[in-house]
C-alpha cells in the first residue's frame, strides 16, 4: 500500500478521538490533509467544534471546508492536537517541520492537553535523524548561525523554494541539519541548539506526544505512551 493510503488510514483513525465540544489544533502537512477532510465531512453532519490551525495552508483547507478556526489565544487550551511527522522513534520523539511549520506546531501542542501524531509507517524509526533536523531561524542571524553550526561540526543546510530563501508563516527561515551519528543526546541536542541566539525553535519534539498512530498497508496502529 502506497504511503498515501496510509496517511489516510491513520488520519481516518485518529478522528475517533474528536467529541462534539473541543477545541482541536490541526496540525500541518499531506497527513493533515486526509485529517482536515475528515473533519470538514463531520461538520457537515452536525460535530460542533473549534480548531486552532499551525500554519496559513491548514487555516485555509479547514475554512474551506466549513470547519471554525478561532485564534490560539481565543482558544486559550486545546483539548486534542493531531499533527504529522517526519520521523517518530520508539520513545515517541519526533523530527518536524519538513512542512515548515514548526514553530506553531510546537507552540500549538505545548497548549493541548492531549497530543496525536498520525503518519505512514516510513516515518516510524528507531532512530532519529535519517530525516535532516529543521531549525527555525530569525533572517537577521540566518548566515551567522549557519556559519556557528558549520564550526561545531554540522552540515547545515539553508532552505530553499526555488531560487529564493523559504520562508515560514512567520517570516523567518529555515536551516536544515543533518544530525545523524551525532554523538550527543536528543535533550542536549535540543538545548545546545536554542541556546544559539537567532534559533527561535527546533524541530525536535522530544516530550509532547501522548499517541501515535501509523497507517500500516490498511491498517492503523496505535501506540501509547506508558
Ligand atoms: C510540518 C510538519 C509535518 O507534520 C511533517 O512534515 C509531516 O508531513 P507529511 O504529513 O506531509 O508527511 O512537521 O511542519
Amino acid at each position: 500500500m502506497s504511503s498515501v493510503n496510509e496517511k489516510k488510514v491513520a488520519a481516518l483513525e485518529a478522528v475517533k478521538y474528536i467529541k462534539s465540544g473541543m477545541t482541536i489544533g490541526l496540525g500541518t502537512g499531506s497527513t493533515v490533509f486526509f485529517l482536515i477532510e475528515a473533519i470538514g465531512k463531520m461538520v457537515l453532519k452536525g460535530l460542533k467544534i473549534k480548531t486552532v490551525a499551525t500554519s496559513v495552508e491548514t487555516e485555509k483547507l479547514a475554512k474551506s471546508l466549513g470547519i471554525t478556526v478561532i485564534t490560539l489565544a481565543e482558544a486559550k487550551r486545546l483539548n486534542i492536537t493531531i499533527d504529522g511527522a517526519d520521523e517518530v522513534d520508539d520513545h515517541f520523539q519526533l523530527i518536524k517541520g519538513g512542512g515548515g511549520a514548526l514553530l506553531r506546531e510546537k507552540i500549538v501542542a505545548h497548549n493541548t492537553d492531549f497530543n496525536i501524531i498520525i503518519a505512514d509507517s516510513s516515518k516510524r524509526v528507531s532512530q532519529l535523524g535519517q530525516f535532516k533536523l529543521p531549525l527555525e531561524t530569525i533572517p537577521f542571524a540566518t548566515q551567522l548561525i549557519l556559519k556557528e553550526l558549520q564550526e561545531m561540526g554540522f552540515r547545515p543546510v539553508q532552505r530553499k523554494k526555488g531560487n529564493d530563501d523559504y520562508k515560514t508563516d512567520e517570516k523567518n527561515d529555515i536551516i536544515d541539519v543533518d544530525i545523524w551519528g551525532v554523538d550527543i543526546k536528543l535533550t542536549e541536542l535540543e538545548h545546545m541548539l536554542k541556546n544559539i541566539p537567532g534559533i527561535v525553535e527546533t524541530g525536535l519534539f522530544l516530550t509532547s506526544t501522548d499517541l501515535v498512530i501509523i497507517g500500516k498497508g490498511e491498517q492503523a496502529i496505535t501506540e501509547k505512551k506508558i
